[in-house]
């Protein structure tokens, strides 16, 4: 599973077990998941590409490094992913954000498509997709498959808890995407809710039911 990466560091792990609690209210929870991300977000931007560059310092001249890769653009499934995307502009302020509205449809679990505005130069950048929950991967596969349909080429997708279930449809689906996993979870229950899981993950951010 060489394009799946599991998060181990312990503040991730942490951080986690916390937001799984049930006692954990919406406050908290939304300011976890903020810092899940920042975390998560790190980790996953340990490969972008750098270039040398000469600069002056108060004290001299020097070589330095910066980002020479692509821009980048975050782009979270609402409503749920919008809970991680402050934590990720934490880490990279210069990302423009995208937005895909879909959700699950409770009686068929299919994804249903309600909106999508994205940066207009989103085929020249790295685009991060976000959403705490991966579920059965309907959400995301169909979210990906959107983003290619409008040219975009370099994707990675972030979840903080999948399911082996939807993580074998992003592989099956989207083998060219490298999945960032925070917890990789036992399996779905017949609701294709995730086990242990954390429970509703948009209803926790936000406090509704
Ligand atoms: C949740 C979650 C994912 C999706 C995961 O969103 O945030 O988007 O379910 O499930 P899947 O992998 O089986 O598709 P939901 O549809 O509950 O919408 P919300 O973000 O508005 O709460
Ligand atoms: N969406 C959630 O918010 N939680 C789950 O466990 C599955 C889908």
């Amino acid at each position: 599973m060489s394009n799946v990466h599991v998060m181990d560091h312990p503040l991730i792990q942490h951080k986690i077990t916390y937001i799984r609690r049930k006692d954990t209210g919406s406050k908290d929870f939304r300011s976890a998941v903020g810092e899940i991300a920042a975390l998560m977000c790190y980790e996953a931007t340990r490969d972008l590409k750098l270039q040398d560059v000469e600069i002056e310092t108060p004290m001299g001249k020097m070589v330095g490094k910066e980002l020479s890769g692509k821009k980048l653009a975050i782009v979270p499934i609402l409503r749920a992913g919008l809970g991680m995307v402050d934590g990720m502009l934490d880490m990279v302020p210069a990302a423009k954000v995208g937005h895909i509205g879909l959700y699950r449809d409770p009686e068929t679990l299919e994804p249903v498509e309600y909106y999508c505005k994205l940066p207009a130069d989103s085929s020249e950048r790295e685009v991060f997709v976000v959403d705490p929950m991966l579920a059965t991967g309907g959400s995301s596969v169909a979210a990906i498959q959107m983003l290619k349909d409008k040219g975009v080429k370099s994707i990675r997708f972030m979840c903080i808890i999948a399911a082996p279930e939807g993580v074998k449809r992003m592989q099956d689906e989207h083998s060219d995407v490298e999945l960032y996993i925070g917890a990789l979870d036992e399996k779905l229950n017949d609701h294709a809710y995730i086990v242990p899981g954390l429970g509703d993950a948009g209803d926790r951010i936000f406090g509704t039911k």
